[in-house]
């Protein structure tokens, strides 16, 4: 399996770090994708972007336009946007194939590949709205990092465990990151 996971310049690059590292346990093939922005907004969120770049097996950025994953000839099973910046998904949604990280979103789309969308902020405009809307039809998975109270989280890392596993279960891969509802206490 080979998976490409982007990070772009929103809050909660924390959340691909864990996809990251779980994948990378599972043997599974990455191909990390850092916009500009992505790495930036790591820095204030006291994310060192070459230790989360170890976690993946291939490594590029947004303006490596030539890569080979840039090409929908070279087989990608899933992409994952994690965090999605409102200027990506909006990019992806109008097929505006600006970078690396918009083109591959791109080829997944027309080839009705999986693509995980976790667009972050808040509060929503219409416009972010109306693009989560395109997306949708367009067959990607909306998946905003939205917290849930019910398995009882008791720190951050366990929030951010559920976000990765949600993650996870859309791409159907096996996890235990979090304790699923019926599952017991
Ligand atoms: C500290 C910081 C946090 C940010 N958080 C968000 C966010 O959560 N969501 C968002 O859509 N944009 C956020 N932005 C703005 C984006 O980084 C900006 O729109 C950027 O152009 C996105 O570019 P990219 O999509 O190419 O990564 C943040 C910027 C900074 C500096």
């Amino acid at each position: 399996m080979r998976i490409i996971v982007a990070i772009t310049g929103a809050s909660g690059a924390v959340i691909a770090e864990r996809l990251l590292d779980v994948l990378k346990k599972k043997r599974i093939e990455t191909h990390l994708i850092i916009s500009e922005a992505g790495k930036r907004v790591m820095d204030y969120e006291l994310k060192n972007f070459r230790e989360i770049r170890g976690l993946s097996t291939f490594q590029y950025d947004e303006n490596e336009i030539d890569a080979g994953i840039a090409s929908s000839s070279n087989r990608a099973d899933a992409m994952v946007i994690v965090p999605c910046s409102l200027k990506t998904l909006s990019a992806v949604a109008n097929g505006f194939c600006d970078n690396l990280i918009t083109r591959c979103a791109e080829n997944m789309l027309k080839l009705n590949r999986r693509l995980v969308v976790v667009p972050r902020d808040t509060p929503l405009s219409l416009a972010a709205i109306g693009n989560m809307r395109k997306l949708k039809l367009a067959g990607a998975v909306i998946l905003p990092p939205n917290m849930a109270y019910y398995y009882k989280p008791e720190s951050v890392d366990d929030v951010t465990d559920f976000f990765a596993g949600k993650i996870l279960d859309s791409l159907e891969i096996e996890q235990d990151l979090y304790r699923r509802w019926g599952d017991g206490p």
